[in-house]
């Protein structure tokens, strides 16, 4: 009889531990996520997306972890293979490659935990198919460069004295950020075509695709380029961040230049720059909300709930298992809203 006693109390001590190992900790709502950002060193991931997620995980109550993968996607490998091993109920993984998701899907796959890929989308083919439980939280990376495109064909058309050469033709430099990044090549392809589908004929005179999309870049480049044969043809600065914007910035004012000049993801640092005229438009990259989706996604995954139950958000039906948060236009006459 005793005995009988003893292996029931040590089954009853064990059955909630088993939970615990199973991941279902998540349905007392005690949710864990092992999280990480490709690099600190990011002026939008560090300065938006990360502090969003540390603020808005206390909100909803669940426990996050957040490492740094130093532009390393092998670091980044080791790291979900540590949160695997400690039993993180969720992986929210902003991928350093974003060729490498199929390593990053198969690891969480293998270990049975939910996976919410955000900020950086995946370019292997099948890679979302291959997991029902990975999904994606982004944006359309298209509609960043068709608003930005949109934003400067009105101004361009709006100030006649911006084609210095009056060939009716835009001679621009364009900061890419980082080449196979879906935000960089979508950026870069439909911020020109804007100019191109209103029936302006564009002149690339260079572009800076180094794989950074930091502020000493976009000064370096620009400053090499205002030195350039070309230097003084240049009529437009096309920038795909802030980061590198603000750098270009200081080159110019350095030089004693100005010129037009656009980014994206409208940092506080960009509003300031519209305000002082130093910059004609940026576009609102929402890395708050990319932010409370990414954390409403992986707590109901891990809780085994659909992902989007109880929230506003909204998955794409073409396959790509995505939230898209919208991309919003900022100028000088709506800044101050933002
Ligand atoms: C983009 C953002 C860039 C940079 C990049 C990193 O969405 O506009 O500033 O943060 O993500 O992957
Ligand atoms: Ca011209």
């Amino acid at each position: 009889m005793r005995k009988f006693f003893l292996t029931a109390l040590v089954i009853m001590m064990l059955i909630p531990l088993a939970g615990v190992f199973a991941g279902a900790a998540a349905e007392d709502g005690a949710v864990t996520i092992g999280a990480n950002i490709y690099s600190f060193q990011d002026n939008f991931m560090n300065g938006v997306i990360k502090p969003e997620l540390e603020r808005y995980a206390e909100e909803i109550g669940v426990e996050i972890d957040i490492v740094d993968s130093e532009g390393q996607q092998a670091k980044l490998n080791d790291q979900v293979d540590v949160y695997i091993t400690k039993g993180v109920d969720v992986l929210a993984i902003n991928l350093v490659d974003p060729a490498s998701a199929m390593t990053i899907i198969e690891k969480a796959k293998k270990a049975g935990i939910p996976l919410i890929l955000f900020n950086k989308e995946a370019t292997e083919a099948g890679a979302m198919a291959a997991y029902d439980k990975v999904w994606y939280v982004g944006t359309n990376s298209a509609e960043s460069g068709i608003i930005q495109g949109e934003m400067m064909v009105a101004d361009w058309k709006a100030n006649p004295d911006w084609d210095k050469n009056g060939d009716g033709v835009v001679q621009y430099v364009l900061l890419k950020g980082e080449p196979g990044h879906p935000d960089a090549e979508a950026r870069t392809i439909y911020s020109v075509k804007a100019f191109t589908d209103a029936g302006i004929a564009v002149d690339e005179l260079a572009l800076e695709a180094d794989p950074n999309w930091s502020t000493t870049h976009g000064n370096d480049k620009m400053a090499a380029w205002l030195t350039a044969s070309f230097g003084k043809d240049i009529e437009l600065v096309i920038c795909n961040n802030d980061g590198m914007a603000f750098g270009a910035i200081n080159a110019l004012k350095a030089a004693n230049v100005k010129l037009p000049l656009y980014g994206v993801d409208a940092l506080t640092q960009a509003l300031q720059h519209i305000a002082d005229g130093e910059m004609n438009g940026t576009v609102l990259n929402d890395g708050v909300n990319q932010a409370r989706a990414t954390l409403d996604l992986a707590k109901n995954a891990a809780m085994g709930k659909d992902v989007t139950a109880g929230t506003s958000w909204v998955l794409d039906t073409d396959g790509t298992k995505a939230v898209r948060v919208p991309y919003v236009a900022v100028t000088p006459d709506n800044y101050q809203d933002f």
